[in-house]
């Protein structure tokens, strides 16, 4: 089943065939990459533009591999030093950039919704590399790749997302992929965390580790995402720790074979205790980087199918 749109701007909407597709490309480009080679002419002459108006490690640096690794002309745009600093809007900034042929706009902003806004004012495909609370959908593929990988797949598993669910745009994208994909999700975390609907999202909630934690396949910790936070919802990195942190008692509830999971950026001794985010079996989190760049090569190769042969 082919793509359903010349955009990457949500799991929200994608139908498990759409979803399956983009996770079989990927794990070819897993292998891929494992053995060394490149595809080098599948985006010759396309151009890319890395458009990030929040920090980033990961996402950004493994959409420009996976860029390069298809032959794409890849530019990564420094928002701190462009004339976004002299006042200028997004929307201009992106019609700036679509009057220079750009192909592909990964784009990550504070406002959830941007990339949706900026998909219909360019022509280029856009792809939406985290917005605000809203959405981070290379993430949610890249989780699910990982999860398939050590489980088979994501059919039955109970995956419990830990944490600060209420600003995570990873939490949002997990649900949609792994609910579509018939996973059982449940949410743990402080009731100050949580958003109130969330329910009606098909998720269980709980606010005690123990109680979500029992018998879960996958445990995936988030990071207290205080740049979003108005107001103190948490009251010290130490308590948080305590009730929510991710330590080895914890982890007991869970299955005996159960993998651990971050997006990262990890904050260790806050959402997680360092000997599991290091722990040699049950951390799958340098997986997941690697997994990443795979994920973000099958959505350009995906999208790039669409596009116009000559702009
Ligand atoms: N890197 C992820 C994001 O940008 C998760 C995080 O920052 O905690 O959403
Ligand atoms: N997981 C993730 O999006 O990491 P970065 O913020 O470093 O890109």
């Amino acid at each position: 089943m082919s793509h359903p749109s010349k955009h990457l701007l949500a799991i929200e909407g994608l139908e498990p065939p759409h979803i399956a597709d983009l996770l079989d490309l990927a794990e070819s480009y897993a292998l891929l990459n494992r053995s060394g080679k490149t595809q080098r002419d599948l985006l010759k002459g396309r151009t890319l533009i890395n458009l990030f108006f929040e920090d980033s490690t990961r996402t950004r640096t493994s959409f420009e591999l996976a860029g390069k690794r298809l032959g794409a002309d890849v530019i990564n745009m420094s928002v701190s030093t462009s004339s976004v600093n002299k006042g200028e809007t997004l929307l201009d900034t992106a019609s700036t950039l679509n009057a220079m042929q750009c192909d592909l706009l990964v784009i990550r902003h504070a406002q959830s919704g941007a990339p949706a806004l900026l998909s219909q004012k360019v022509d280029a495909a856009v792809i939406n590399a985290g917005d605000g609370t809203h959405e981070h959908p290379t993430q949610a593929l890249l989780d699910a790749l990982t999860i398939r990988r050590h489980k088979g797949s994501l059919e039955g598993l109970i995956v419990a997302i830990c944490g600060d669910i209420a600003h995570s745009r990873v939490a949002r994208s997990n649900i949609h992929l792994l609910t579509t994909m018939g996973s059982r999700v449940r949410i743990i975390g402080p009731p100050t965390l949580i958003p109130a609907d969330v329910a009606r999202l098909g998720v269980e909630v709980f606010h005690d580790m123990k109680a979500g934690l029992k018998d879960a396949d996958v445990v995936m910790m988030l990071r207290l995402q205080r740049e979003r936070m108005s107001g103190g919802l948490v009251p010290s990195a130490r308590e948080f720790f305590r009730f929510y942190g991710l330590d080895a008692e914890k982890l007991a509830h869970a299955k005996p074979d159960s993998i651990v999971m971050h997006p990262g950026p990890m904050n260790r001794g806050v959402e997680i205790d360092s000997a599991i985010a290091d722990h040699p079996t049950r951390s799958v989190i340098g997986e997941q980087v690697e997994m990443g760049v795979a994920c973000r090569m099958a959505v350009l190769d995906v999208l790039a199918r669409r596009l116009p042969r000559n702009r």
